[in-house]
């Protein structure tokens, strides 16, 4: 079980070992934020100007994005809906700053994403978003429960390891896994997993939750009972949501569709 003085070797496995942990750990510094846009540019909530990614492959490039140009309000329910290899995993994590595009910028509240360092971009993201990674990214060496607890040991909010606990007890339940908690992820199946890491999205209650493909390896029931709770939040919590899928039903939910083909927004 998890208590507070395991705290430090936690973050320093993280920070070694994790792409989730390099998404995640808090910064010494304070946060400078980037360029401010002007105040009536700022109603969207998070926009895309123009992004680019190319990546190199030898001397071959491959471009995934070619300048995408969206906006988000707060409250939506955004789906990027496009076939294999149309690039929403690599439009979401440049949305979600865990990557840099190649030309373009990303606007957070106003802020020009471009001018936050690597670690203050892992602060904005502990603190603000919610990350459901296409391949989960869940953390071997613990268990379910412990899992999902530590995003909110890494923002050491204000509270007890009890109260992290409860809470991540409760959204566990919510998503089946009750009977799953002291469970390590190989012991359980993909969507069990996949589960595990949309609770551990939510347990910081943030401010918007990038998830994708979300339900690529749940049942349908398992599926609806996802969508409903993204409803639930989204109608009681405010929370904004930014979906990448294939999947029809998800694109069911969302309050706006945008299909994604090539790289390109069509
Ligand atoms: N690290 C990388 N290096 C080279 N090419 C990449 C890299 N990541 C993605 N690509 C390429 O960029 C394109 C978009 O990939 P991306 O993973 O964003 O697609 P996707 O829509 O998420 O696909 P899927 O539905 O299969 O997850 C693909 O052609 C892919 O091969
Ligand atoms: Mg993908």
């Amino acid at each position: 079980m998890l208590t507070d003085s395991h705290y430090n070797s936690y973050l320093v496995l993280l920070i070694r070992r994790t792409a989730f942990a390099r998404s995640n750990v808090l910064p010494s510094g304070e946060t400078q934020r980037g360029a401010s846009r002007p105040r009536e540019k700022v109603e969207n909530y998070l926009v895309a100007e123009n992004l680019k990614k190319a990546y190199q492959e030898g001397s071959k490039e491959v471009i995934a994005l070619s300048g995408i140009n969206l906006s988000l309000k707060r409250g939506e329910i955004l789906v990027i809906f496009g076939p294999s290899g149309s690039g929403k995993s690599t439009l979401l994590h440049l949305l979600a700053g865990l990557d840099r595009p190649t030309e373009g910028k990303v606007w957070l509240d106003g802020a020009d994403l471009s001018g936050f360092s690597d670690e203050e971009l892992a602060k904005l993201r502990n603190e603000k978003f919610g990350l459901v990674f296409q391949f989960y990214h869940l953390l071997s060496e613990f268990t379910i429960l412990e899992n999902v607890i530590l995003p909110l040991f890494i923002r050491r909010k204000r509270g007890s390891c009890k109260i992290y606990q409860k809470k991540a007890i409760s959204l566990l339940t919510e998503f089946g896994l009750s009977d799953r908690m002291n469970f390590r992820p190989a012991q359980l199946s993909g969507g069990e997993q996949q589960r595990v890491a949309i609770a551990r999205a939510l347990i910081n209650n943030p401010e918007i939750i990038f998830a994708d493909e979300p339900t690529g390896n749940l049942d349908r029931e398992a599926s609806n009972s996802f969508l409903e709770s993204i409803q639930k939040l989204n109608q009681k919590n405010h929370q904004t949501f930014l979906l990448a899928t294939h999947n029809q039903a998800v694109a069911k939910i969302a309050s706006r569709l945008l299909n994604l083909r090539e790289g390109r927004i069509v």
